[in-house]
């Protein structure tokens, strides 16, 4: 399978780390021009000199702004009116039990983890339309369909994306433009790591801290490990791709094998 997005430009919100920085390194990788997006100035610019060094790529390009905000979305659309691709990663969470929750932590979620993407991408899927062509990624979760006890605004957010990719694919039906979710399960970045960590000791070797945390905290993980960011960078390269045009308004799996149904 051969993936060339030369001509494309994608923008990866969310970008300066983690799962966001391994779907924009690949789609640099894959020739394209990519926007490598987070709040601050100099760790964005420093992600995009990483992900030009590791490429090769030249047209990488760091836009920061806060995108859980309408003035970070709009300064982001005011320069880069058009993309091809738009792969609306950026979320957060934390664990807090669900009854000690207050409003503006439910508002919190919600504004970071699903209206920064309906922001974006109710500004960029109609000019995709028009132009006959467009991919929008949701980086979902497999706490989607799998509300976790310790964090269920967090799962709230994750859910109620499936439901508006669904919505916007349904909306544009028809017009080249694809809107998907894509649904990493467990994987291994920073903020995962250091909540491991701290899950298991730090006197306890990673690798040995990691087998443990799949076997007693994911044990229905077929894969039985962390899943690595590229493995879910992988399946997002190709839903952006020309190849995926049968693929739209779905909910795509990169979960290790956790959600322990056929159908997500
Ligand atoms: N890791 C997992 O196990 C896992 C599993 C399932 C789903 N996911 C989903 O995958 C996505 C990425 O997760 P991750 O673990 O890779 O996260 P991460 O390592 O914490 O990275 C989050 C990224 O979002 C950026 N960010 C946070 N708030 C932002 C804002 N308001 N505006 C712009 N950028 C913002 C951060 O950049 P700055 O700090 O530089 O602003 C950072 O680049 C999330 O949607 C998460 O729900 C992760």
């Amino acid at each position: 399978m051969h993936i060339d997005l030369s001509g494309r430009t994608a923008l990866v919100t969310g970008s300066t780390s983690g799962i966001g920085q391994a779907i924009a390194t690949s789609f640099a990788r894959a020739g394209a021009r990519v926007l490598v997006n987070g709040r601050d100035e100099k760790r964005t610019r420093e992600a995009a000199d990483r992900i030009r060094e590791e490429t090769g790529n030249r047209d990488v390009q760091a836009m920061a702004a806060d995108v859980a905000t309408a003035e970070g979305a709009q300064a982001i659309t005011v320069v880069e009116p058009d993309v091809d691709i738009l792969v609306n990663n950026t979320g957060i969470f934390a664990a807090k039990p669900v009854f000690e929750i207050p409003d503006e932590e439910w508002r919190r979620f919600f504004e970071v983890n699903v209206l920064s993407g309906v922001r974006l991408a109710r500004f960029y899927i109609p000019r995709m339309a028009e132009r006959g062509w467009g991919r929008v990624i949701f980086i979902s979760s497999d706490s989607s369909v799998l509300p976790p006890t310790e964090m269920v605004h967090y799962g709230m957010t994750k859910t109620a994306q499936l439901a508006v990719s669904r919505g916007m694919a349904q909306s544009v039906a028809g017009s080249g433009v694809t809107v998907n979710c894509v649904l990493p399960g467990p994987t291994l970045t920073p903020g995962v790591e250091e909540f491991i960590t701290d899950l298991m000791g730090d006197e306890v070797p990673f690798s040995e801290a990691e087998r443990r945390f799949m076997t007693e905290e994911r044990p229905t993980s077929l894969l039985g490990r962390l899943i690595r960011p590229e493995e879910v960078a992988n399946l997002v390269l190709y839903v952006g791709s020309e190849l995926s045009a049968a693929t739209n308004g779905a909910a795509l799996r990169a979960d290790g094998g956790v959600i322990p149904t056929i159908i997500p």
